[in-house]
């Protein structure tokens, strides 16, 4: 049955190429239209939902990806969005727990990776962001990160030198507004793909895995493990739904809870995807995982029984991987490395 939906998924994913075809004559350079961003989905990714009102642009992203590495959108002009999403981390934060803002005041809560956002359905830890586009104020204004104003924001943006012509030729508006520059970045973050892996080339039947990754998958798939209920195998590897995990017994941060205050969400963290996670140590929504063996042996013997605990984590038994099982699901999960991500040249610093 899973097969037959991922063969189905590849299949339509591989006809879903949106073209540049509108081609008009091109009188005037500065009033042409933007263009069209030739965006492919790759084999094995379901269809991306693109919002009609912010379809991409090659000058929308070239300008989203411009704003994202400047540090002008903090109030000191020393801290970007990739001062704490950085590339060679797969847009996680380097291997702090807690990123540092630019009063040097931390958070509580670990920045995760920054890819396949495109299929995310809500946005932080919590999902207390609807949108990717709503995304984007979060940091710009929250005082332990960038800590500046949207109308100092604007007001930089708009007498810089280059920022209005790229809002002109983006937008067809050099008038700088707060929803231009969400737009902007989040065209930006959804072209940020990952999907090139072992794990993929294996899935498209291009190399094997060896002995113990096989294992290791055999194992995140299989009901001791009991990985893929919902980091699901295949392409994006979660299922976007807040779950608790049975990290603790008492909430330090309650998690989903907080911004739907229903009971039943307490505790509960959005599963995040676990591709590149060699890349994105430390782990767990507060970064209280250092390696992957931590985290293993936590899902292997230390989880905390509560009232909103998934169950099926509560059906496990204790101790149920030994050493060579836990050494096998590591050596999966480091199959879904994507080396291209990370030094993809049109990720980097304009
Ligand atoms: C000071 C460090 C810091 C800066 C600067 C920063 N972020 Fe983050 N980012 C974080 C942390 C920490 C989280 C997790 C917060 C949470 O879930 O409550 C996060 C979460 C996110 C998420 C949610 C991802 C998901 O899977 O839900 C996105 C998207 C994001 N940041 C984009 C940005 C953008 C765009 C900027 C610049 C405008 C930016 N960040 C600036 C630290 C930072
Ligand atoms: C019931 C759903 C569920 C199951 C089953 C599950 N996870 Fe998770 N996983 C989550 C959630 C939710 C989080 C985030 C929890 C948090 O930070 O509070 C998470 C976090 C993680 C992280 C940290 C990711 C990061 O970016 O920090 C790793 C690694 C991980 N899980 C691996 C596994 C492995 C391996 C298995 C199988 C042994 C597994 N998970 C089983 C739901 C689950």
């Amino acid at each position: 049955m899973r097969l037959l939906k991922f063969t189905f998924l590849f299949l339509i994913s591989s006809i879903m190429v949106y073209s540049c075809k509108k081609e008009k004559p091109i009188k005037d350079l500065e009033n042409r239209d933007p263009i069209p961003f030739n965006f492919i989905i790759p084999a094995g990714m379901p269809p991306m939902f693109i919002p009609a009102d912010n379809p991409l642009t090659v000058e929308g992203v070239a300008l989203g990806r411009k704003l994202f590495y400047d540090p002008v959108l903090s109030a000191n002009n020393t801290l970007s969005c990739a001062g704490c999403h950085r590339q060679n981390f797969a847009f996680a934060d380097s291997t702090l727990q807690f990123s540092v803002g630019i009063t040097g005041a931390t958070g509580t809560r670990n920045a995760p990776a920054l890819f396949n956002l495109g299929w995310e359905k809500k946005f932080f830890w919590d999902g207390g962001a609807a949108t990717l586009e709503d995304q984007v104020i979060g940091p710009i204004t929250n005082p332990i990160e960038m800590h500046d104003t949207l109308t100092k924001v604007i007001a930089k943006l708009q007498k810089h030198s280059l920022y209005p012509p790229m809002f002109k030729k983006a937008f067809g508006s050099d008038s700088i507004t707060t929803k231009l520059i969400m737009k902007a970045i989040a065209q930006f973050e959804r072209t940020l793909i990952s999907a090139n892996s072992k794990y993929d080339e294996y899935k498209q039947g291009k190399i094997k895995l060896d002995e113990q990754e096989w294992n290791g998958m055999q194992l995140f798939i299989g009901e001791k493990g009991d990985c893929n209920h919902c980091h699901v195998l295949g392409s994006t590897f979660t299922d976007f739904e807040f779950r608790n995990n049975g990290l603790d017994s008492v909430f330090a941060d309650e998690g989903r809870y907080r911004i739907t205050l229903n009971p039943d969400d307490m505790g509960k963290f959005k599963t995040p995807t676990l591709r590149n996670i060699a890349l994105t140590a430390p782990y767990m929504h507060d970064g209280r995982f250092k390696t992957l063996k931590e985290v293993i042996n936590f899902y292997n013997s230390d989880f905390h029984l509560t009232a909103t605990l998934d169950p099926n984590i509560a059906l496990q038994k204790r101790g149920r991987l030994n050493p060579i099982e836990i050494n096998d699901l590591i050596a999966f999960l480091n199959t879904l490395t994507d080396k291209d991500f990370v030094s993809n040249v049109n990720f980097s610093k304009p």
